[in-house]
C-alpha cells in the first residue's frame, strides 16, 4: 500500500507557557479525523532518551555537554520513534524540538548557534517539523505559573530571570526566521481563544 507521510507538528515556549494542555488538545483534534497520533516529549521520548532527559533536567554539567546530549536524545529519538511513525503515515506531536535548543542553549546558555546548526544538519539535516505553535508570553507571568505549582523545579525553572528573557527574545528570534513554519500564539489570554487559535492555524496548515 503506497502510505503517504504523516505530520509532524511541535510545541515551544519557555517554561510556563502552558503548553501542555493545548497538546492534548491537537492529539485528540488530529485523531478525530481518523489520523493515527504519537504524542512524545524532548529531550526524551525513548528509553535512553528519557535517561538523558533525567540528567539534563537534575545534572549539572558543562554547557557545550548539554547542548550535545540534547542533540543526542534527539537523534535516538528520531530514530525509534519520529521517523518510523512518520514513515507509517502517523502523525507526531512533539512537546519540544530543536528549537528549544536554539532558544535554550543558544538564547539562554549564550553558546554559539552556528554550533547547533551543525549539528542539526547532522542530526535531522533531512527533516524539519510541518508546523511549530510557539506559546509567548512574559517570562514574569510564566515564572507566576510555575511558582503556583509549588513544585520542585529543575536545572532550567531555577535559572535566574534574565536566563528566561533570552530564550524568549531567542524563540522569537527564531519565529521571525521561519514565519510559515512557527506560529506564535500569545499565551497571556484565556485558554479557550488560545485553544480556538491553535485549532485554526491547525486545521488551516494541516488538515
Ligand atoms: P519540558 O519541561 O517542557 O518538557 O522541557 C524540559 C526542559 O528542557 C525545558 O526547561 C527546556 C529544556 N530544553 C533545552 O534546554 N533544550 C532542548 O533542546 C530541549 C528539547 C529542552
Amino acid at each position: 500500500m503506497n502510505q503517504s507521510r504523516g505530520k509532524f507538528i511541535t510545541f515551544e515556549g519557555i517554561d510556563g507557557a502552558g503548553k501542555s494542555s493545548h497538546i492534548a488538545a491537537v492529539a485528540d483534534l488530529i485523531r478525530s479525523r481518523g489520523l493515527n497520533v504519537v504524542s512524545t516529549r524532548e529531550p526524551g521520548g525513548t528509553p535512553l532518551g528519557e535517561k538523558l532527559r533525567e540528567l539534563l533536567l537534575h545534572q549539572s554539567m558543562h554547557l557545550e555537554t548539554e547542548a550535545m546530549l540534547m542533540f543526542a536524545a534527539r537523534r535516538e529519538h528520531l530514530a525509534q520513534v519520529i521517523e518510523p511513525a512518520l514513515a507509517r503515515g502517523e502523525w507526531i506531536v512533539c512537546d519540544r524540538f530543536s528549537d528549544a535548543t536554539y532558544a535554550y542553549q543558544g538564547g539562554g546558555r549564550g553558546l554559539d548557534k552556528q554550533k547547533f546548526a551543525a549539528l542539526e544538519q547532522w542530526v535531522h539535516g533531512h527533516l524539519q517539523p510541518d508546523l511549530t505553535f510557539l506559546f509567548d508570553l512574559p517570562p514574569a507571568i510564566a515564572g507566576e505559573r510555575i511558582a503556583a505549582q509549588g513544585r520542585e523545579l529543575d536545572r532550567f525553572e531555577q535559572e535566574r530571570a534574565d536566563f528566561h528573557v533570552r530564550v524568549r527574545l531567542a524563540y522569537l528570534e527564531r519565529a521571525a526566521e521561519s514565519p510559515k513554519r512557527i506560529r506564535v500564539i500569545n499565551a497571556d489570554q484565556p485558554l479557550e481563544d488560545i485553544r480556538k487559535q491553535v485549532e485554526e492555524t491547525l486545521v488551516t496548515n494541516c488538515l
